[in-house]
């Protein structure tokens, strides 16, 4: 790309960010003057006392070093905004590709860490990683990992970058794939849902992250897995797109008031309620957007922010288009979502009491 062209993408980038920015705190204003009914609305260009942003399914084609431009806007979008961290539900790199070598795959790490995560570590802005089945798929044959080499890969990137990340490990003795982080005012537990298994040993060790001394009642608490408790959207409503038999998992989550499960997989932005467990399903940031359940509409690649006021213990959560870099209007998602052979997922407003 000639430099001039690159100035002129740079320039036009800027300026759309930040009109973006002007006109989401006037959406999101109307929005919330339309959905409150908990508490009294905090005005939507105030900033929470504590800032998340949720991004999810970065990768490109498999074994590609690149990255669509939707994550370099939503990685400019992010240094308008200015989180205090990032939570990225998995699919950074494209893996779960057999005949992907050992060089390809330490390729595609080092290019998310100079494309993605040094960017935003060089901001001051920490992230929480979730594996992803591009990332380090748990899928098994008989006892052994089919994507073995690319789970050591990833443990073996996520270990240099651990120190780097600003977080304070509760319990990380199988990290980046399942471990608890403590951040004040929050409380987070990666489980490993980079397939669809999540095994009887990894919903006990959930309990037990749950139950940490070191969580305190006044925490936001958030588990983040890559796949989904049900089905979100067209084309992943089928079997090994969704964590199997979530029954247990969702009643788990439940009796330790976890304030929200956070997953990506799906590309597709939904705010849920199942069996009265609160879900996210995060957009792409990258490429492959989908169509929800019963719409005949791809989702906008997106990224969500979370905004927590924590003396009211209120959220606001604001979802950015990466194309239109506005908020995606929650009226303009269907208020419930069935997939055959899962449990239906009804819409929940994105104004909300934390900690209830
Ligand atoms: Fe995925």
């Amino acid at each position: 790309m000639k430099a001039s062209r690159r100035l002129f993408l740079q320039l036009f980038v800027t300026t759309a960010v930040s009109r973006c920015l002007l006109d989401a705190v006037q959406a999101t204003s109307q929005q919330t003057a339309a959905n409150y009914t908990a508490f009294e609305s905090p005005t939507a260009s105030e900033r929470g006392d504590l800032r998340l942003a949720l991004i999810s399914d970065l990768n490109g084609p498999y074994g590609s070093t690149r990255y669509s431009p939707t994550v370099a806007t939503g990685l400019d979008l992010l240094s308008e905004l200015k989180p205090d961290l990032v939570l990225c539900a998995g699919d950074m790199v494209a893996g779960q590709k057999l005949s992907l070598t050992d060089f390809q795959l330490e390729a595609m790490w080092n290019s998310f860490q100079s494309a993605v995560l040094n960017p935003l570590l060089q901001k001051g802005i920490g992230m929480i990683p979730a594996m992803g089945n591009h990332d380090a798929s748990s899928q098994t044959t008989g006892s052994r990992y089919v994507f073995a080499r690319e789970r050591h890969q990833a443990e073996t990137f996520w270990g240099r970058q651990k120190s780097r990340l600003g977080l304070e490990f509760i319990d990380a003795n199988q990290y980046p794939f399942q471990f608890s982080v403590k951040q004040p005012g929050l409380f987070v537990v990666v489980i490993d849902a980079s397939s669809a298994t999540v095994d009887q040993g990894q919903q006990r060790w959930l309990e037990q992250a749950l139950a940490s001394k070191s969580r305190s009642p006044d925490d936001f608490c958030v588990v983040m897995g890559h796949l989904p408790l049900t089905a979100i959207s067209v084309g992943r409503d089928r079997a090994g797109e969704c964590i199997e038999d979530a029954t247990k998992l969702t009643d788990l989550m439940q009796q330790h008031h976890v304030d929200l499960y956070l997953s990506g997989h799906h590309h597709a932005w939904y705010p849920g309620e199942l069996k009265g467990q609160r879900v996210l399903s995060l957009g792409a940031m990258g490429n492959g957007p989908r169509r929800l359940l019963g719409t005949q509409r791809t989702s906008d690649p997106s990224l969500t922010l979370l905004d927590l006021f924590q003396d009211k213990k209120a959220v606001r959560e604001t979802t950015f288009s990466l194309k239109t870099l506005e908020p995606i209007r929650l009226d303009s998602l269907p208020k419930q979502l069935s997939g055959k052979s899962f449990p239906t997922l009804d819409r929940r407003d994105i104004h909300w009491s934390y900690g209830t």
